[in-house]
């Protein structure tokens, strides 16, 4: 069994692929603004205060023989929280030092993010800012930090990008940016670490509440429906991370149908 790192764990596309990892059996260090949320997430993952609801979320979207054999061995592997503010990246390096990670990192999953829209002519210098420490500074930063790791376990970084860092629409330009950044971010780390394997994944619209925001910006009606479900940009994600060592998905598109 391995351990993960996820950023933006609190997340619909985050919680997602802690689910999974969960169900397979790995040790999990999950990462958001708030001890609270993560505390819970961390308890429903553990089968507590919020275990019903979570298996209902397993057997719908996860793998439900796996989080069987799971729960029939009772065999949970730790999972630990990180509170960790992604819009000071300056600050990253002494908050890790103070967790006391583990020496070895199997993956390093990057799900944590932010979107404001706007035209250029009405985005201020802190709405860029914001984006790009969150987005784009702060997945580097962590990356860096937790190298020496992922190095010692031969380990697998994956950046939860968009469809937004392929093609940057009217109103999109902050988020675009930071996500066209994110690529050329995972494009020059798999060039330069070898023994790592890096991948991007571009997901469009997803069911979660950075969409259900985006819709109130855009002034439309927020239908989940119409949207691909966070479980299924998961399935992708834990789909590379699973792949066969001999290969690495590079770039994943996966938009709705
Ligand atoms: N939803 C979509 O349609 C869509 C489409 C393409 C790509 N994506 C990308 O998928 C990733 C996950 O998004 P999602 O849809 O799951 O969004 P979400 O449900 O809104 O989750 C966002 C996550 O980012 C964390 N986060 C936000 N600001 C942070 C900060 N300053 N410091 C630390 N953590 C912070 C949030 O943690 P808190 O609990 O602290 O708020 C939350 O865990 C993002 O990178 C997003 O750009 C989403």
């Amino acid at each position: 069994m391995g351990t993960y790192l996820i950023t933006g764990a609190t997340g619909g596309i985050g919680t997602a692929v802690a689910e999974l990892l969960r169900d397979r059996g790995h040790e999990l260090i999950l990462t958001g603004r708030s001890a609270d949320r993560l505390a819970a997430l961390a308890a429903s993952l553990r089968g507590g205060a919020h275990a019903q609801t979570q298996l209902i979320v397993r057997e719908r979207n996860g793998d439900p023989a796996a989080a069987a054999a799971r729960a029939a061995t009772g065999a949970d592997a730790p999972i630990r929280t990180l509170p960790l503010d992604l819009t000071e990246p300056r600050r990253l390096e002494a908050a890790l030092a103070e967790a006391g990670l583990p020496e070895r990192l199997d993956g390093l999953v990057h799900c944590a993010g932010v979107v404001h829209l706007g035209a250029v002519a009405e985005l201020d210098a802190d709405r860029w800012l914001e984006h790009l420490n969150v987005n784009l500074v702060s997945a580097a930063e962590l990356t860096r930090l937790l190298l020496p790791a992922l190095r010692a376990a031969q380990g697998h970084v994956v950046f939860v990008n968009s469809t937004a860092g392929l093609r940057a629409n009217p109103h999109w330009s902050a988020y675009a940016a930071s996500k066209f950044g994110m690529r050329a971010l995972a494009d020059s780390l798999r060039a330069e670490e070898p023994e790592l394997r890096v991948t991007s994944v571009f997901p469009g619209r997803t069911a979660t509440e950075m969409q259900r925001k985006v819709r109130v910006q855009e002034g439309g009606e927020y239908v989940p429906d119409d949207f691909m479900a966070p479980a299924t940009v998961a399935r992708v994600v834990v789909s590379a991370l699973e792949t066969p060592r001999d290969a690495v998905v590079a770039e994943v598109a996966v938009r709705p149908r």
